[in-house]
């Protein structure tokens, strides 16, 4: 198996990002051209066929969503990218932002062809301006190309793309929250149903992408969505990337085909573990993800077994902890992070998040008792069945896991015995 598979960041680091010639030598347009001349239904089927989930995080089947939003009657409908890009450790979006934005812009306009909407918006996390700069004049430069705007290669369909830029919160990369910011308000989710694709911005059908998964596209429409599904697994098509980071010798984000393992991810691409420490933990899919321990890292990347062993994708991020680390000081930061981002809206995770960060707090001060664990648990059920969104239902995720894959490391705290050499609480941190 090939470790690295370039299918869609072939160009990244080659070409220069917003210059359509350029884009134009390595096949640019040319899917859309193929696109134009076929019906949208067959362009869902070879969507579909190429087995490409959404990879924003919740890995919905891209062509049964696009054929869902097909069958909405109303219209204008609208295409929006995700490049929110907010989970801790996930910067792969950014990649085809700054190195291929044409490559985005492609599927964007495929999408609209498909669903025949005129408008779409790309909304890039405020913490990006860089790539707001560099989209936007790809976008204007496809414009003078006939690529997008008014007559699209004389087939008589227009479509247009803004740049919408974000304010620093997390919780606005669920597709609801990003909707109400997109028109001015607070970024904070629905209630769902109305679904976004039946009624999203400006109360109008939405389809809700990634940037990934729009990057996807043109491959897919070139060369067929069976050719893109042959470099994955059975229920995972094509190639994901993923964001490398943490005790690894090589960081960075590499683009990988399903079924690769977790070992060869970090041992192989990532060149093991720096000053030949043992690995200890993984932090997959980012903060809102799962922890794995050494004996998971042979499962396969794939949506499917991922499930079965209780882990989830999610964005792609993977941060490795070698065995210098301590899991409760570890599960503080990112306890932290979910404190200051949940928006308040719901009491399971606005309180439960405070909660849980007291109690780590306890254990990292040496200062917990076993009630804590009932305390925890409790918490985390309420939160994971009553939050009101994706935010709040994922943060105990790390926390659940931990507790099952390292719950001596819990009890070591209780006993003031943590072995890690870099826990805080041996130096009275809390
Ligand atoms: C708290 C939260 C944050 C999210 N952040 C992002 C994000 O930054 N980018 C993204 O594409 N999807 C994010 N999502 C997932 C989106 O709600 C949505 O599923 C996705 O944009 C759909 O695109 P896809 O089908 O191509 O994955 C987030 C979800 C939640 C609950
Ligand atoms: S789960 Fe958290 S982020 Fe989501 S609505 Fe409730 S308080 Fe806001």
């Amino acid at each position: 198996m090939n470790k690295v598979t370039k299918l869609i960041t072939k160009n990244c680091g080659i070409i220069t990002p917003y210059v359509i010639d350029e884009y134009v030598k390595t096949d640019g347009f040319k899917a859309l051209q193929k696109a134009l001349n076929m019906n949208p239904l067959e362009i869902i089927q070879e969507v579909k066929e190429s087995k490409l989930m959404g990879r924003g995080g919740a890995g919905y089947p891209t062509g049964t969503k696009w054929e869902q939003a097909l069958h909405v009657k109303n219209s204008p409908k609208y295409i929006m990218c995700n490049a929110d890009e907010g989970e801790p450790g996930t910067f792969k979006d950014k990649i085809i932002l700054d190195q291929d934005p044409l490559r985005l812009i492609e599927g964007m306009i495929i999408a609209g062809y498909v669903l025949n909407s005129n408008k779409g918006y790309i909304y890039i996390r405020g913490e990006y301006p860089k790539s707001q700069k560099i989209v936007t004049t790809a976008i204007e430069n496809a414009k003078k190309a006939g690529f997008l705007g008014k007559n699209i290669l004389n087939s008589g369909y227009d479509f247009d793309i803004e740049v919408l830029g974000g304010a620093g919160a997390y919780v606005v990369g669920e597709n609801s929250a990003l909707v109400e910011s997109s028109e001015g308000n607070v970024g904070r989710p629905r209630i769902k149903p109305p679904y976004i694709k039946v009624q999203g911005l400006y109360k109008m059908p939405t389809l809700v992408n990634n940037v990934e998964t729009f990057a996807s596209i043109s491959y897919i429409v070139l060369n067929g969505g069976k050719n893109y599904a042959k470099y994955g697994t059975d229920s995972s098509g094509g190639t994901k990337l993923i964001c490398l980071s943490g005790n690894v010798n090589n960081r960075g984000v590499f683009e990988v085909p399903f079924g690769i393992t977790l070992r060869e991810i970090i041992y192989d691409i990532g060149q093991g573990i720096p000053e030949n420490k043992k690995f200890k933990f993984a932090q997959i899919g980012g903060s809102s993800g799962a922890c794995i321990n050494e004996k998971m890292l042979d499962i396969p990347l794939c949506y499917k077994s991922f499930k079965e062993n209780g882990i989830s994708i999610g964005s792609g991020a993977i941060l490795v902890a070698d065995e210098s680390n301590c899991v409760v000081d570890f599960l503080k930061i990112i306890s932290e992070f979910f404190v200051h981002e949940s928006c308040g809206k719901c009491t399971p995770c606005r309180e439960g998040n405070k909660q849980i960060l007291n109690i780590l707090k306890k254990f990292q001060s040496g200062t917990a008792t076993h009630e804590d664990y009932m305390t925890l648990y409790k918490l985390m059920e309420a939160m994971k069945y009553a939050s009101f969104c994706g935010l709040g239902k994922s943060a105990p995720n790390a926390l659940a896991s931990c507790l099952k894959l390292f719950k001596s490391e819990f009890d070591n705290h209780i006993y003031h015995n943590c072995s890690a050499n870099v826990c805080f609480s041996q130096e009275g941190v809390n």
